[in-house]
């Protein structure tokens, strides 16, 4: 079984989806839920989703290397991203370096860098008037958002949308496509590195869960 920790700050969404998607798998199992902030929704999440939590306050991620033995005594073999806003320790990125997978919210290299997560990208898109939006998986480096893209998925927007409307529609496509490319890229499977998906009406209805397995 690989094992994967999920590091994320905020709500969870995305690191629910990726955990009922893997929920059946037989190859790949969230083995940890890892957070920054120790009231941040995702930690409820795991709890309901029973899988181990864990907090360390930013100095504890930068400064010391209790994470590190964490996810050594956990064995640990891929980190995932999923709404993290602490740049990791040198450390970490080195010991599991082409294993660990963010996901941004926009099409790097736009609308990336220091600051930029969540609406905060969504609110630049639309003051920028952009005609599309999308989101990024890449393998990090040492610096915010930047590293190798393995995926991009692209949406149409409309001159009406909002930055709450982008918001719906990047989610939608994180959730769509973030726990496939994970799958594809531990399981080694080639996967089409970029896609353009046609709006809908209900974007929340792209969600999928694994049930063939
Ligand atoms: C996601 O939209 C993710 O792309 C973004 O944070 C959100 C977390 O949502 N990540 C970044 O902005 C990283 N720079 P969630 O907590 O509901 O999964």
């Amino acid at each position: 079984m690989i094992r994967i920790a999920i590091l994320a700050s905020g709500s969870g969404s995305n690191t629910e989806n990726i955990v009922k998607y893997f929920a059946k798998s037989a190859e790949i199992e969230v083995s940890a839920i890892i957070s920054n902030k120790a009231d941040a929704y995702v930690l409820e999440r795991a709890q309901y989703l029973h899988v181990p939590s864990y907090v360390f306050g930013k100095t504890e991620f930068l400064e010391t290397n209790k994470v590190q033995l964490l996810l050594d005594e956990l064995k640990i073999d891929w980190i995932i991203l999923a709404g993290f806003l602490v740049l990791l320790p040198v450390s970490i990125v080195d010991k599991y370096e082409g294993r660990i997978v963010n996901i941004h919210p926009s099409l790097l290299p736009k609308y990336g860098g220091k600051g930029m997560y969540g609406d905060r990208v969504h609110k630049a898109v639309v003051e920028a008037h952009e005609k599309e939006s999308g989101i990024t998986i890449h393998k990090i480096d040492a610096n915010y958002d930047r590293g190798t893209t393995v995926f991009q998925a692209k949406i149409k927007l409309k001159p009406t949308d909002t930055a709450e409307k982008v918001a719906q529609k990047v989610h939608a496509l994180e959730y769509k496509f973030f726990p496939v490319v994970i799958e594809n890229l531990i399981l080694n499977r080639p996967f089409e590195k970029e896609v353009t998906v046609e709006p809908i009406d209900n974007e929340q209805s792209v969600r999928v869960e694994r049930k063939d397995r």
